[in-house]
């Protein structure tokens, strides 16, 4: 628990799960949120499932403190285990939800919060129904509700404290919850001897987001990458804009078939531009009861025109959100063209209104896609993202496999064997798409991983032979 550090005024140590958290002067940290947006042990390391977290502080915006952290998972395969069971300490969680464990130590619930989340994230609605999706310091009364991203990498918790209650016992149990999550998704004793300095560090003076995915990590699709590093570039220098008198692009659509990359893209160029990353999710939006899902669009662009730091808004899989041509005049068909209407009217201005906004959309079905919604000025860009051609692959294939190997190997453990044949590889998986390809790798690693499980000794290094059995295994059932 909290105690007094006696070297260094104004920082409050405490212990977490063996991790040594100095918390550096909570109250200035709460303060400086009343003005702007606090970011938080950025930088920071963590165990292997972990690449990032990040944990803001704003206060600016309304009546009470919110304390959100973004955790951005390497791993999901570890969770993936965990929920199946695969993992002593998953088992016993999938028993205890499974049971409507009703001793909600403040460890099982956020235990059981994340898990249910990721349940929720493997389709398996069952379990996921039975507990709320919430982190709880019992101790300080302080609730965060937990929630993965669609992509599955990315756990969001939220809290909110009102302006009037908010002192750094909240700050440090906030922290203490953010600490809970990633224990959980990295395992126990993942965080033992491990040391987090809390501080306001120095703002840089562009903002820089070291988020997860680079347009350096996206395999062939040059055109499409160079294109929206103009984008980017466009977005990053509104005062050339203004002087030429030149709109930047306020709005892309990005089309092609499942898997090729188009969420990624999004998440690549949020990066690039050091834009916040907020994804809109169909759910979100529609609302099955009269004019729920219009209020609900309605509220997604009022916060939009306030967002005060550049902001990427991704309206995924927006086929689903929007009209389609055809539509039919039943009730339900009336409320999506009701909806495209609003989104319609919302887009025309919104640059004008807030040029921090940059709006994409994906969907597999362009067809579907109203052309009034998407008439320049509305979405300006229109980008097809095929499935990766023959060279496309074998970058995937280079791509991902270095990034596996910058991420685990180390002194004694190499993932992959010298006999790797990229262009034997792009051929193999004719057809497949970067999802595709990055599914070959998942199995060719579980397939390892469960082989030291059961031996107890390290498998040797993934070769060309294990990635070809895994390239055929998955095309097979696809039959072409
Ligand atoms: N061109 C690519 N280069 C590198 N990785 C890729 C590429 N395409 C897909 N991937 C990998 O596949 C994963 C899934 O792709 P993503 O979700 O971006 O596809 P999508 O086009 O959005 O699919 P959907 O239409 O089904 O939503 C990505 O997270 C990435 O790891
Ligand atoms: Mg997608």
């Amino acid at each position: 628990m909290a105690e007094a550090n006696p070297g260094q005024p104004g920082v409050d140590t405490f212990t977490y799960a063996g991790a040594t958290v100095e918390l550096a002067d909570p109250a200035s940290i709460l303060a400086a949120a009343r003005v702007g947006p606090v970011t938080l042990l950025r930088g920071a390391a963590w165990p292997a499932a972990v690449r990032w977290v990040e944990v803001r502080v704003s206060g600016a915006d309304g009546p009470a403190h919110l304390f959100t952290a973004e955790i951005g998972i390497a791993d999901t395969e570890r969770i993936r285990s965990l929920l199946l069971g695969h993992d002593p300490l998953g088992l016993l969680l999938a028993k205890r939800i499974e049971a409507g464990d009703p001793v909600i130590t403040r460890i099982v619930d956020g235990v059981g919060a994340v898990a249910v989340a990721a349940y929720r994230k493997l389709g398996l609605e069952g379990a996921a129904n039975r507990a709320p999706d919430r982190l709880v310091d019992a101790g300080l009364g302080l609730q965060a509700e937990a929630e993965y991203d669609s992509s599955g990498t990315v756990l969001r918790l939220r809290a909110e404290v009102p302006r009037a209650e908010v002192n750094p016992d909240h700050l440090r149990g906030f922290v203490g919850l953010t600490l809970q999550a990633v224990l959980e998704i990295a395992g126990p004793d993942s965080l033992r001897g491990r040391r987090y300095t809390v501080s306001r560090e120095h703002v840089p003076a562009a903002p820089v987001t070291t988020r997860s995915v680079t347009l350096d990590q996206v395999g062939g699709l040059t055109d499409v990458v160079s294109q929206l590093r103009q984008i980017a570039l466009s977005f990053r220098h509104p005062e050339a804009m203004a002087r030429w008198g030149a709109r930047r692009p306020q709005g892309i659509l990005m089309y092609g078939p499942p898997g090729t990359g188009k969420t990624m893209l999004c998440r690549a160029l949020a990066n690039e531009i050091g834009a916040d990353f907020r994804e809109i999710r169909t759910p979100e939006i529609l609302d099955k009861w009269l004019g729920g899902s219009e209020r609900n669009i309605k509220q997604v662009f009022r916060d939009a025109r306030r967002y005060r730091v550049p902001t990427l808004i991704l309206f995924d899989e927006f086929d689903s959100i929007i009209s389609y041509a055809g539509a039919g005049g039943d009730a339900a068909s009336q409320a999506i063209n009701a909806v495209a209407g609003i989104f319609k009217q919302e887009m025309n201005d919104l640059i004008e209104a807030n040029p921090n906004v940059l709006v994409v959309a994906t969907t597999n079905f362009p067809q579907r896609v109203d052309a009034s919604l998407i008439r320049s000025g509305r979405f300006d860009v229109k980008i097809s993202v095929p499935k990766p051609d023959q060279d496309g692959r074998a970058e995937i294939f280079r791509k991902m496999i270095r990034g596996l190997v910058a991420a685990h190997d180390h002194p004694g453990f190499t993932m992959f064997a010298d006999d790797l044949d990229l262009t034997a590889l792009a051929q193999a998986s004719a057809g497949m798409t970067g999802a595709d390809i990055k599914e070959v790798l998942r199995r060719v690693q579980l397939a390892k991983a469960m082989q030291d499980a059961r031996t107890g000794t390290q498998a040797a290094p993934i070769n060309q032979g294990d990635l070809i059995a895994s390239i055929t295994e998955l095309a097979g059932p696809r039959t072409g």
